[in-house]
């Protein structure tokens, strides 16, 4: 539990027992479901937690509250990880009003059946409601990333509760916030970009000193800018910077790996800032993420069945199902009797938008030799020229 301001109280819970988060993203440092309370002459609760969290979500309220009751229970968005709790909480305070729009409504009951909440306030886009001294402004932000989803703004500590924006993975909130921030931005919300311009424009008109998110820390000050800028930026599908390149690698007998770790070399003697991940077994989330905050991706990768190697194939289709584009794209292809990886991947970044392609393409037989040797040299001074 944490208290944010003289009235708001974060009372969610956090995971170090998940797996997998949404069924596929590893948290080795586990998450948090957010949830906070508003005391004021009325008492408004902002979400609930994971469905294995509800004993001790309602014990922190109940501590909190200190023998009052809620009038509210805000839900901004139905995603079980802040909505499995919802019928818990009706059952225990059967008087509070489940506030909602009419998307979230309509989910309510899929999840929970007609009867959920018979005491419900359907809100619509830009609606308020006044707490006493602290006025709530309801905001609809759909598609960031599920239809239902509205944040909430708060007039007296001008706190913006931004759902599942601004969150990040990891139960610490003191750890550094941009890397798992922007694994989570980009694998979650990554494809919609376009909504979360749409949204980050509709908040611009209010002044936001704190943000408050449902996983992650509540962020004031330089990491509010901080995170900010990085939102504008991913929304837009912008590089965070205009250099730096990832080079990104599949090899199964280490040959193309040695070619990565060549070029990489070659990179850096150039003054090029470069990263270099392994497709197979680096986290995938941690690719996909990478990809999006360089503005340069090499591709090296084996020739395989004819085909690209499939960790190789998946981390294209993840990237373009996330809409890469604004990019510049290069290929290393490690082929024994008949490469054709280079031009199969091409092909498949040729349908994303804005992808500048290197001349220079790096085509291995096998082992590096002198020729490719000179190609992945090449390869390095053209990239650092773009
Ligand atoms: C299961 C398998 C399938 C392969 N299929 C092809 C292929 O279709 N065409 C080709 O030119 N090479 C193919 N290769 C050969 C690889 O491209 C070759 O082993 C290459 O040198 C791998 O580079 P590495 O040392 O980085 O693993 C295949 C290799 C394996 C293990
Ligand atoms: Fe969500
Ligand atoms: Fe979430």
């Amino acid at each position: 539990m944490q208290k944010l301001s003289a009235d708001i109280f974060r009372v969610g819970v956090i995971d170090r027992q998940i797996d997998l988060f949404e069924g596929m993203y590893a948290v080795p440092e586990g998450v948090t479901y957010n949830s906070y309370v508003i005391k004021d002459e009325k008492t408004a609760v902002i979400d609930s937690v994971d469905g294995a969290f509800g004993c001790e979500w309602l014990k922190n309220i109940e501590t909190v509250l200190n023998g009052t009751k809620p009038d509210y229970l805000i839900v901004q968005h139905m995603e079980p990880d802040h909505s499995a709790c919802v019928a818990e909480f009706v059952k225990k305070y059967p008087d509070a009003a489940v506030i909602g729009n009419r998307n979230t409504f309509v989910m309510m009951e899929e999840f929970f059946g007609k009867d959920i909440a018979p005491n419900r306030i359907t809100v619509k886009d830009g609606e308020q409601l006044s707490l006493g001294k602290h006025t709530l402004k309801f905001v609809f932000a759909p598609m960031v990333h599920w239809p239902e989803v509205m944040v909430t703004y708060e007039t007296e500590t001008k706190t913006l509760f931004s759902a599942d924006a601004f969150g990040r993975f990891g139960a610490d909130d003191n750890a550094e916030w941009m890397d798992e921030a922007r694994r989570y931005y980009i694998g979650i919300v990554g494809k919609y970009g376009v909504q979360v311009k749409g949204a980050l424009k509709k908040i611009s008109e209010y002044e936001i000193k704190a943000v408050a998110p449902l996983h992650g820390p509540c962020l004031t000050g330089k990491a509010l800018n901080e995170a900010m800028r990085a939102y504008l930026l991913w929304s837009d599908y912008k590089p965070e910077s205009d250099r730096g390149t990832l080079i990104a690698f599949t090899s199964v007998y280490g040959h193309t790996a040695a070619a990565a770790r060549m070029l990489a070399d070659e990179l850096e003697k150039r003054g090029e800032q470069v990263k270099v991940l392994d497709l197979a077994r680096d986290d995938w989330a941690e690719c996909v993420a990478q990809a999006f905050r360089f503005p340069k991706l090499v591709l090296a990768t084996t020739t395989y069945n004819a085909d690209v190697f499939p960790a190789a194939r998946e981390f294209i289709d993840r990237l373009t199902e996330r809409n890469y584009k604004n990019r510049t794209v290069a290929f290393i292809d490690n082929g024994t009797w008949s490469p054709v990886a280079a031009k199969i991947m091409r092909a498949k970044f040729e349908k994303c938008a804005n992808i500048k392609f290197a001349e220079t393409e790096v085509i291995i037989r096998s082992a590096l030799n002198g020729q490719s040797i000179a190609k992945v040299k090449a390869l390095a001074d053209e990239l650092i020229t773009l």
